[in-house]
């Protein structure tokens, strides 16, 4: 990694922030803020996190939905357990043709929110990472109408680019409200941003 890389993230403030307050990663503030204003994860939900490697969302989540609530973590990368036991983790690829059935083997009931901050090695090849990062969404969007409850609620982080619109009209078409948004602590530099959808409507 580059040094000057490497120098300007030590810098950075949620990086910071993160390791002074025992998150795994600074990506937990990003899930915080999109939570604190769209409220799409309460207490008592359960919660499944894809590419949730090394378990920040999980660790936010896991205090949002508190000690009746469930989070069930899932990456192709191992990640290291909680104590909680309403915390599962399972290390499988979301392409997995069977990850539906795993994901809904390990949760306690159909869920109510499904996050994602699954992302691709990237290429730097913009193209490439764009494209990349939408066919994960579309992955996890696959797993959200399989896995969600009715009224449950999506999350799910894509690249900017020229993919982006069908996808977002795809996630129209299963729920009632959806936004794009970026959070404060989601860099201003990366072409990041997140799709959210409130209200899954399972019939439409
Ligand atoms: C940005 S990191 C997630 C960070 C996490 N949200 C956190 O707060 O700690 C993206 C993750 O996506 C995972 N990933 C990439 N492709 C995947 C796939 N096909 N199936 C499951 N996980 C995948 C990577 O292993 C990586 O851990």
């Amino acid at each position: 990694m580059p040094k000057s890389w490497l120098q300007e993230h030590k810098r950075d403030y949620y990086y910071k922030k993160a390791k002074e307050e025992n998150y795994r990663s600074r990506a937990a503030y990003k899930l915080f803020q999109a939570v604190k204003k769209y409220h799409f994860i309460r207490k008592n939900y359960v919660v499944v996190d894809l590419g949730a490697a090394p378990g920040g969302w999980i660790q936010a989540a896991r205090k949002l939905v508190g000690k009746k609530g469930f989070v069930l973590g899932v990456d192709v990368r191992d990640i290291e357990p909680f104590p909680e036991q309403n915390v599962k983790t399972l290390t499988a690829d979301i392409r997995d043709e069977d990850i539906v059935e795993q994901i809904l083997d390990n949760i306690p009931r159909k869920a109510d929110a499904v996050i994602s901050d699954v992302s691709p090695n990237i290429s730097g090849v913009w193209e490439v990472d764009h494209a990349r990062q939408i066919d994960l969404a579309q992955q996890s969007l696959r797993i959200a109408i399989n896995v969600l409850k009715p009224h449950g609620n999506f999350f799910v982080k894509v690249f900017q680019g020229d993919m982006l619109r069908d996808f977002v009209e795809k996630v129209k078409r299963c729920f009632i409200v959806v936004r794009v948004i970026k959070p404060k602590a989601s860099r201003a530099k990366s072409s990041e941003m997140f799709v959210l959808g409130l209200n899954f409507n399972h019939q439409r």
